[in-house]
């Protein structure tokens, strides 16, 4: 995607840097945004060239983060002091025109609305075990909330059985993946200051009962013993939505990002094991087996980091143009 046109306007800057906050695949960022007008609304498209091609073949993840990207565009809209009025996938011929974002009603933002406009640079993405510090029942309930407002659920797997056999799939796919050359290919080029960049994934991926990403293929190079395993897990949780369309990726997204800026907002972060949804026969599994019956679209992990790591983003000439249409590659 080649971004063009003339000066976008202030409250487009905001609400571009915002969604720009959000949590992608391998920090692919794969979006772009369009200010329609003067202000008047402001569009979030995928950028489908970015999506990771053996990672993501259907887009599904891609469709998540800007998802994610979307929950922020409306968060940074209340705090503008608007009511976002949004309208999903408005144009049928362009499935990549994710949702139209415009300005309602003034609305000073809610206590809640701006907690979570707070926490939106304080959110980044753990790797690695979690400090002892607990999360506690109270912040879970209201997670699970967070989740259910965006029409999506977070499971909270609180049977070990079903974490053991969560971690099992995770396990699977994790092997898989680091066999695969071509995909161990595609990961190391997400590594770099443009990507996940290497002080964000020092931490050896088999620490925690979930197998991690080996972006720095360091299971090569030696083993975990089997004991020093599990420690700072943390809570293991997975969200899923009743359906499984284009739509419902876009939910997801949102509630996401929903569940991850509330967290942040008390000091809590994710870490994400995704490799089993990217296979479909281990999808299909954790479906049956794990959520029985939702369809689940991010695994991840719950706690209190020990430290947090940043990620850089694009800069927002690159994401943002303005109206009216967008040079397509
Ligand atoms: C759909 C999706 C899948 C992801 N899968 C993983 C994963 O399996 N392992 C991982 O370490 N991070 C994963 N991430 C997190 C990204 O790597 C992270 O969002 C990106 O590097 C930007 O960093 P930040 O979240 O700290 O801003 C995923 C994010 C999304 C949205």
């Amino acid at each position: 995607m080649t971004v063009t046109g003339g000066k976008p306007g202030r409250a487009a800057l905001h609400l571009a840097r915002a969604a720009s906050f959000a949590p992608s695949p391998h920090n692919s960022q794969p979006w772009f945004f369009v200010e329609e007008g003067h202000d008047r609304a402001f569009e979030v498209h995928a950028d489908a060239g970015r999506r990771m091609p053996l990672t993501d073949p259907g887009g599904r993840e891609m469709v998540i983060a800007c998802g994610a990207a979307l929950f922020n565009v409306r968060t940074a809209v209340h705090q503008l002091g608007f009511r976002p009025v949004v309208d999903v996938l408005p144009e049928l011929a362009d499935q990549d025109f994710l949702a139209r974002v415009g300005f309602g009603a003034h609305a000073a933002p809610t206590g809640d609305e701006e907690s979570l406009a707070r926490a939106l640079p304080l959110r980044h993405t753990h790797r690695g075990p979690f400090g002892p510090e607990p999360v506690t029942e109270a912040l879970l309930a209201d997670l699970r909330d967070q989740a259910r407002a965006e029409g999506a659920i977070l499971q909270v797997l609180d049977v070990p059985e079903k974490a053991a056999l969560l971690a099992r799939l995770v396990d699977t796919a994790e092997r898989s993946d680091r066999a695969d050359l071509w995909r161990a290919v595609e990961l190391a080029h997400r590594v770099g200051p443009t990507g996940v960049p290497v002080t964000a994934c020092r931490a050896h991926p088999d620490l925690t009962l979930l197998a991690g990403r080996d972006y720095l293929g360091l299971s090569r190079r030696y083993t975990v013993p089997e004991r020093r395993r599990g420690a700072g897990t943390g809570i293991v949780a997975v969200l899923c939505t009743p359906y499984d369309q284009r739509a419902d990726w876009l939910i997801a997204g949102q509630a996401l990002q929903r569940v991850l800026l509330c967290a942040a907002g008390h000091g809590v972060m994710a870490a994400f094991h995704t490799q089993p949804l990217e296979r479909p026969d281990l999808r299909e599994k954790v479906h049956r087996r794990v959520t029985v019956g939702r369809h689940p679209q991010m695994v991840l992990r719950l706690g209190r980091p020990p430290y947090v790591r940043s990620t850089l983003r694009r800069p927002l000439s690159q994401v943002l143009t303005h109206g009216p249409v967008p040079l397509r590659r």
